[in-house]
């Protein structure tokens, strides 16, 4: 069965959400698309929450979140339980991000880093396996309290 990715943007990540949609729908995800859809004007925690509930509810498997810096979305994202989300700027980050941190949602900056940089962390990110172990007690240890 295929992975379900989830995506969502704001305006600030419009164009690279994009960009990554067509690249990723030639690959073997299941892409589920949550918007935003055009370059007006939003507010990324709308978006953050929308696509954390996939998260929570199964509905995807991972998540990609992208604003402007992927600061603000990084944070509204980190507000609920089970979400892990990894603020990445380069392949490195996003592949510990997976191991080390078992992170379940990628944030990017779309007006930080462009398309091509965008896809080697995307295939980072999704590629790389949690090691579990110690890992899973540290996880386990940052939890809303
Ligand atoms: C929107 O202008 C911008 O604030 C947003 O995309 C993001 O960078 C927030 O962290």
């Amino acid at each position: 069965m295929p992975q379900k990715i989830a995506l969502a943007c704001d305006h600030g990540g419009f164009e690279l959400k994009e960009s990554l949609r067509r690249s990723l729908s030639r690959s073997d995800y299941e892409i589920i698309d949550l918007g935003t859809h055009t370059t007006d004007s939003v507010d990324y925690p709308d978006l953050a929450h929308e696509l954390a509930r996939a998260i929570e509810t199964g509905q995807a498997d991972k998540g990609i979140l992208i604003c402007g810096t992927g600061i603000g979305i990084s944070m509204a994202a980190n507000r609920h339980r089970g979400v892990r989300a990894a603020l990445c700027t380069d392949p490195y980050m996003a592949k510990m991000s997976r191991e080390h941190n078992d992170a379940n949602v990628l944030c990017l900056g779309g007006r930080v880093i462009g398309p091509g940089l965008a896809e080697d962390i995307v295939r980072e990110f999704l590629t790389a396996s949690f090691q579990g172990g110690r890992h899973s007690r540290r996880i386990d240890k940052i939890e809303l309290r």
